[in-house]
């Protein structure tokens, strides 16, 4: 068996079982999973194309790849051939998989962010590389790196990397030759600031060579349950991953490439489903204050990155008391130890809810 950490969530079980047992019930912010509906144009779509008895292409429909590569260049600026997209069965899928897809093995670095998405850390491991978690990449010296983790807006603090930075690590990487994988799942909730992908020419220039932009519906449409995602850059590197994937089998269903690109061409759900979520963070921010915790970045994203000091699982608990559940700092990496995240998805009600105790 591979060596993996143990499932972090499993830990926060006994605090889960405390907030439950407020009367009026847990409010669970503990996780970004997505409360409200599916957008009904996409459910739609889906319905239309259920009658689906063939093997769908691992390279997805054109129609999907143009609704892609559309949807990049009308909503952030980015020009890109539809041929250089490629889709996933939601991004999660690729990070765990992406190190090994490559080809990156034993004696060799993936560098992912300090604090981050735990997954980053497992998709080194499942390829017998070595993760490394670091923000700080000229102290890394001479060494041959294959890839590179960015992601902003990041999971969990809501920071967005600005331009000159991710310039820099483009810069960086082509140097040595490393792949910049660049997770932009939140790119469309950007709040007090707007992140930018990687793909864009003031970051990169004209050319895609060496990066990967992954993106993911399930944020922005509400299609967390659908698995759908999709990854667009290097025509080489998409080229070659695809041939990879298509021997593993990992080909995103027909029904789900139809709904994906109806939802890629839609604006007006992702503009509904982003004013609801700014409402619900408006209230919850000063009701933390308030109650004595600061947010840290947390500009963009659907997360808010607080602390009161205290070690992190003191926070988790002192909430779950108040039947609020949050995630312990700690899980994204140890610079997190005196902070917890917050995620705003929950339904209004129970936000509401979270509001009212923490007065
Ligand atoms: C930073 C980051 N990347 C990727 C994912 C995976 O998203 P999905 O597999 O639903 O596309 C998540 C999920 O929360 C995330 O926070």
């Amino acid at each position: 068996m591979i060596g993996l950490p143990d499932f972090p969530w499993d830990r926060l079980t006994p605090l889960k079982e405390r907030a439950q047992e407020h009367p009026d019930g847990i409010v669970d912010l503990s996780v970004g999973t997505p409360v409200d509906p599916v957008p009904a144009v996409v459910r739609q779509a889906l319905a239309e194309a259920s009658d689906s008895p063939g093997y769908p292409l691992t390279y997805g429909t054109e129609r999907l790849r143009a609704a892609a590569a559309g949807w990049l260049r009308r909503r952030h600026g980015v020009a890109l051939d539809p041929a250089n997209v490629l889709p996933l069965i939601g991004s999660k899928e690729l990070v765990a998989w992406l190190p090994t897809l490559l080809g990156i093995g034993p004696g060799q670095r993936v560098i992912l962010p300090e604090l981050a998405y735990p997954t980053y850390d497992v998709g080194a491991r499942l390829a017998g590389a070595e993760p490394y978690a670091t923000d700080g990449l000229l102290a890394l010296g001479p060494e041959a790196v294959p890839l590179v983790w960015v992601n902003s807006p990041s999971n969990p603090t809501g920071r967005v990397l600005p331009v000159d930075h991710l310039r820099k690590v483009v810069a960086w990487a082509r140097e040595r030759g490393a792949i910049v994988a660049s997770d932009e799942c939140y790119i469309e909730l950007g709040w007090e600031e707007q992140p930018i992908s990687i793909l864009h020419p003031d970051v990169c220039g004209d050319s895609h060579e060496g990066l990967l932009a992954v993106h993911s519906l399930s944020k922005r449409s509400n299609l967390a349950g659908y698995r759908a995602g999709f990854m667009a850059g290097d025509p080489a590197l998409i080229q070659r991953l695809l041939e990879v994937r298509k021997h593993a089998g990992m080909i995103m269903p027909g029904p789900v490439q139809a709904a994906m690109a109806v939802a890629l061409d839609d604006d007006e759900h992702a503009e509904e489903q982003r004013a609801r979520y700014a409402a619900r963070r408006a209230v919850l921010r000063p009701a933390l204050e308030a109650a004595g915790w600061k947010i840290e970045h947390s500009t963009a994203g659907l997360y808010l990155w607080a602390s009161n000091g205290t070690d992190c699982w003191e926070q988790v608990r002192a909430l779950a008391d108040k039947g609020i559940l949050v995630a312990p700092g700690d899980f994204y990496g140890k610079a997190g130890e005196a902070h917890i995240r917050i995620a705003v998805t929950a339904s209004d009600e129970r936000i509401s809810a979270a509001v009212r105790r923490l007065q």
